[in-house]
C-alpha cells in the first residue's frame, strides 16, 4: 500500500484593505451583488463578482425557489453568465462574500462542492487558473490561487474519453 499526501495551499488576508486593490474593488463588486440575492427561503444571501480578461466584471447571486432545488448558487448564476456573455475571454479572478441573516458569519465562506465542480470545468477550458477569494460578511478573507487548491481529485472530461 502507497500513500498519496495532497498538499492545498491558501492564502490568508485579515481584512479586505490587505487586499490588492483591483481584488478589493472587485470584492466590493461581490458586496454589492450580495446584497442583490434572491434568498427568501435560506435567508443567506451570497455575492460573485468575476473579473474577466477584458477588464469587464460579471456578477451572481443566489436565486432560491419555493421548490428548493430549483434554485442555484451565486457562484454559478456568475459563472454560467460569464460563460454565456464573454465565451472565449478567460476570468482571471473571482470574489465571494456571503451574510447570513442569522448570525455574522466572521469567517471565510468557501464555494460549495457543486460550484467547485463548475468552476472547475471553466478553469480547465480557459487553461489558465482562476484566482479565488472567498470571505464571509467579516473578517479574513481566504485566497485560493486555484480551483485545484479547492476540489483535488477533480472529475473532469478525461474520464469520459
Ligand atoms: N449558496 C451559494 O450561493 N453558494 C454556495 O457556495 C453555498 C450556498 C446559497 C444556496 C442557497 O441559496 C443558500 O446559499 C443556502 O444554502
Amino acid at each position: 500500500m502507497k500513500s498519496h499526501k495532497i498538499e492545498i495551499v491558501l492564502e490568508v488576508f485579515n481584512s479586505i484593505s490587505e487586499l490588492p486593490q483591483d481584488i478589493q474593488e472587485l470584492m466590493g463588486k461581490a458586496q454589492e451583488a450580495r446584497e442583490r440575492a434572491y434568498a427568501p427561503y435560506s435567508r443567506f444571501k451570497v455575492g460573485a463578482a468575476l473579473a474577466m480578461a477584458n477588464g469587464t466584471v460579471v456578477t451572481g447571486n443566489n436565486q432560491e425557489n419555493a421548490a428548493f432545488p430549483s434554485g442555484l448558487c451565486a457562484e454559478r448564476v456568475a459563472i454560467f453568465s460569464a460563460g454565456a456573455q464573454f465565451p472565449d475571454q478567460p476570468i482571471t479572478a473571482m470574489a465571494l462574500t456571503a451574510r447570513s441573516l442569522s448570525q455574522e458569519l466572521q469567517s471565510p465562506t468557501p464555494p460549495c462542492g457543486a460550484c467547485r465542480q463548475a468552476i472547475a470545468e471553466y478553469e480547465l477550458k480557459q487553461k489558465q487558473p482562476i484566482a479565488i477569494y472567498f470571505m464571509g460578511e467579516m473578517g479574513k478573507i481566504a485566497k485560493a490561487s486555484s480551483i485545484k487548491d479547492l476540489l483535488p481529485l477533480v472529475f473532469d472530461s478525461s474520464y469520459l474519453s
